[in-house]
């Protein structure tokens, strides 16, 4: 979806600087209820490990805000989180071990959902159902499929979801857009995007008894059954399709997403990935160092490379994106903005004012505290969201294409209006995936 310039700087002066001022308006709607400037907005976070306290860290330094209720079906790490909120955020929240819990819920405005993949769409969904604003991490789905019932599902509720790709609230990278538009490099025409990392084995997982302190149903909840094994949880789910997407959603999304943004583009003509399965042999069922192309119309075109297991070389460490333009390059991350000549040479940079992290696996930072933010203005003041649902899932779209295009090892061709593949009719019936019985997500 293409954005008017006008709508586009309304869209972010208003994502950051309010977000930033904490500004209240005399009333809003949240869900059903209208809202006074001194009510508060309450917020549960779902998944409480890792990326779950990123949030909350966020959520706590917002103004008349309050983490409400952790929700995490893993008893240890409920445990290990309640004594990090003390610390951190200096309260309890109240906690609940089952999702559906919070749906009932009538003081709960907003759930942040940062649980494995499997259950990001599903759980939108029924929040959006029972009337919750959604923080949903990325990627917001699963499979292609999901991204249809998200946004089918935000059109009839007209909730509020915001997925978690926070570099769209740096600042930085708000005014490299800004710069772009304006002409500063000419023509673009490449996003170059990147992610390098060392990530270690995962071995092949052995069948042991589930954990006492793990509800192993609830946390499968969507995901068709599988015997518990010690290396899926937590964490390395991430690398196995019942649950998770792969490195290119797991960390591409963030990137992509940049480059999509700056080249203001949707999707693309074609798709096609080389790659494999390199380092070692373990349960990992993703490609662990994949070469993406997506081309578009005018000779666009956007690039990924996504080593997770061994680094592309001593100087490219981390992430980023590069963005070619017929007058000079622009280089972006989490945390600065880079313009270069066609020389090379540096003509400006930018620092984002807080740092946040690149390179651990909980990506905390001020940017969180930004996106959050903007979230929490468009609940009351109806701002615009600065990674709304709508166009947040066509990154989300291109990272499960290239994943096709990798297991089919074919260049896809795209339908550019539905995303749909053209020319691979087996793609087609594995659009979607099975679910657990009763768990199907419906809108
Ligand atoms: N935006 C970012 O920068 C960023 C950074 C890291 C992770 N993430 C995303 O956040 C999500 C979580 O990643 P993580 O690294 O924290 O994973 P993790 O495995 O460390 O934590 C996930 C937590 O979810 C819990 N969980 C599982 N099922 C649940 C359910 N039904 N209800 C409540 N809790 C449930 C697990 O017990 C676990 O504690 C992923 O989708 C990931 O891609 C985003």
């Amino acid at each position: 979806m293409k954005k008017s310039r006008r709508n586009f700087i309304k869209k972010t002066l208003l994502g950051t600087t309010s977000a930033a001022a904490g500004i209240l308006s005399p009333n809003f709607m949240i869900g059903k209820d209208i809202l006074g400037a001194n009510d508060r907005i309450n917020c549960a976070i779902a998944g409480v490990r890792s990326r779950g306290k990123a949030l909350a860290a966020a959520i706590h330094l917002q103004k008349n805000t309050k983490v409400l209720y952790s929700c995490d079906v893993d008893e240890v790490i409920i445990e290990e989180h309640n004594m990090w909120s003390k610390k951190n955020i200096g309260y309890l929240p109240k906690v609940e071990k089952d999702f559906r819990k919070l749906l009932e819920k009538k003081d709960l405005d907003v759930i942040f959902i940062a649980t494995p993949e499997h259950w990001h769409t599903p759980m939108t969904i029924l929040a959006m159902q029972a009337g919750k604003h959604v923080y949903i991490e990325k990627p917001c789905s699963h499979n292609a499929h999901e991204n249809t019932l998200l946004v089918a599902a935000q059109k009839k509720y007209g909730l509020k979801v915001q997925m978690g790709n926070q570099q769209r609230s740096a600042v930085t990278s708000i005014n490299a857009i800004n710069d772009i538009r304006n002409g500063i490099i000419g023509e673009v025409y490449k996003g170059e995007a990147y992610y390098s990392n060392n990530r270690g084995s995962i071995g092949i997982g052995k069948k042991v008894a589930i954990p006492k302190t793990l509800d192993w149903e609830l946390w499968q909840g969507p995901a068709p059954r599988k015997a518990y094994k010690d290396n899926i949880h937590p964490y390395n789910w991430h690398w196995f399709r019942n649950w998770g997407t792969g490195e290119i959603h797991n960390n591409g999304t963030h990137e992509i997403d940049i480059c999509r943004w700056a080249l203001d583009i949707d999707l693309p003509d074609s798709v096609s990935s080389v790659g494999g399965k390199y380092t070692y042999q373990d349960d990992w069922e993703f490609a662990d160092n994949q070469q993406v192309t997506y081309k578009y119309p005018k000779e666009k075109f956007i690039t990924w490379t996504g080593h997770s297991r061994g680094l592309i070389k001593p100087e490219r460490p981390g992430r980023g994106v590069t963005i070619y333009g017929s007058k000079g390059s622009i280089q972006l991350d989490r945390n600065f903005y880079k313009l270069y000549d066609l020389g090379g040479n540096l003509v400006k940079s930018e620092l984002e004012g807080e740092m946040s992290q690149t390179t651990d696996t909980r990506g905390q930072g001020q940017l969180d505290v930004n996106h959050v933010g903007n979230l929490l203005n468009a609940i009351r003041k109806d701002e615009s969201l600065n990674a709304e649902i709508k166009d947040a899932s066509i990154s989300t779209m291109l990272c499960h294409l290239a994943n096709m295009s990798q297991d089919a090892r074919e260049e896809l061709q795209i339908d550019q209006q539905t995303g749909k593949v053209k020319n691979n009719k087996m793609i087609m019936k594995n659009w979607n995936r099975e679910y657990a019985e009763g768990w199907e997500p419906k809108v």
